[in-house]
C-alpha cells in the first residue's frame, strides 16, 4: 500500500485526480470504478479541467460506479446516478451509455445485484476503483460487520451511515435506509485501487483502517492486502499516522 500525504483537500484531489489520468493516458479504454460522497468532488472538478484542457479523453472509458440508494431514480438529485451526472459524466466526453451505476429502481435485490455483477465482468473487470472512506469506516457502503460480503448486494445502512448522510437530505427521514453496493470481493479485484480520504474528521478512521487489524469491523482494513492501492491523504486526515 502506498500513502500519499498532501497538503490539503485540493493538493490531494489534483493527486488523486493525476492518477485517473495517468490510467486513462496509458488505458484509453480503461474501466474506471468511480465514488460518490463530498470527498472525490474536487478529483472529479480536476478531471473536468484536464479533459477541457485537451489533455483527457474519455470516448473509450467504460465506467461502474460503487453504489446506488436502493429506491431512488436516477433523476432523483440525491441519487449517485444523478451526482455523477453532474460532477463529471454530463463535463467530460465519456459515453453515457456506457457509464453504470447499480439500478436503484429494482425492486428485486437479488436481480439488482447479479445484474451488476454481470455489467462487471462483462467489461473484464475494473481497472482502476476510485474509493471515498466512510467514517465508520465504510467502503461503497459495506457497512462494519462481522464477516465480509464478496459480491454485489443490498445493504441496511446503519445508524451512522444515514446521520451522515442526512446533511444532502432535507431531513433524516428522507435518507434511504437501503442500498446496493459492490461487495469487498468485488471491490478487491479491480486491478487498482485509489482512496481518498481528507479531513480532521477521517483521521482516526485512517489509522485504523490502514495501521490497524484487517477486520470487516472497519471493511477499508482489508485494502492492505491488495497489491496495488493508493491512499491519498490531505494533511488533516493524515494527522494521527
Ligand atoms: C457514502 C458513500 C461512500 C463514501 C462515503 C464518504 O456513504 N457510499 O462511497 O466514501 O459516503 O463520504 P464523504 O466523502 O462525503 O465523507
Amino acid at each position: 500500500m502506498r500513502i500519499i500525504k498532501a497538503k490539503d483537500y485540493d493538493a490531494a484531489s489534483k493527486a488523486c485526480a493525476n492518477l485517473i489520468f495517468a490510467q486513462v493516458v496509458t488505458k484509453p479504454d480503461s474501466v474506471l470504478g468511480l465514488a460518490t460522497g463530498s470527498t472525490p468532488i474536487g478529483t472529479y472538478e480536476h478531471l473536468v479541467r484536464l479533459y477541457e484542457a485537451g489533455d483527457l479523453d474519455f470516448s473509450q472509458v467504460h465506467s461502474v460506479n460503487l453504489d446506488e440508494y436502493k429506491g431512488l431514480d436516477g433523476d432523483n438529485d440525491q441519487s449517485y446516478r444523478y451526482f455523477m451526472n453532474e460532477h463529471l459524466f454530463s463535463k467530460v466526453n465519456i459515453n453515457k451509455e456506457w457509464t453504470n451505476v447499480p439500478n436503484g429502481l429494482e425492486p428485486d435485490a437479488d436481480k439488482a445485484c447479479s445484474d451488476y455483477e454481470a455489467i462487471i465482468a462483462s467489461l473484464g473487470g475494473i481497472d482502476l476503483q476510485l474509493l471515498g472512506l466512510g467514517p465508520n469506516g465504510h467502503i461503497g457502503f459495506n457497512e462494519p460487520c462481522d464477516e465480509f460480503v464478496k459480491l454485489t448486494h443490498c445493504v441496511d445502512l446503519t445508524e451512522s451511515t444515514i446521520e451522515a448522510n442526512s446533511r444532502f437530505f432535507s431531513s433524516k427521514d428522507e435518507v434511504p435506509t437501503k442500498a446496493y453496493t459492490m461487495g469487498i470481493k468485488t471491490i478487491m479485484d479491480a486491478k487498482k485501487i485509489v482512496l481518498i480520504a481528507t479531513g480532521r474528521n477521517k483521521a482516526e478512521t485512517v489509522k485504523k483502517a490502514f495501521f490497524g487489524p484487517i477486520t470487516p469491523n472497519v471493511p477499508a482494513s482489508i485494502l492492505q492486502l491488495h497489491p496495488d492501492c493508493t491512499v491519498v491523504l490531505d494533511a488533516d486526515a493524515a494527522s494521527l499516522i
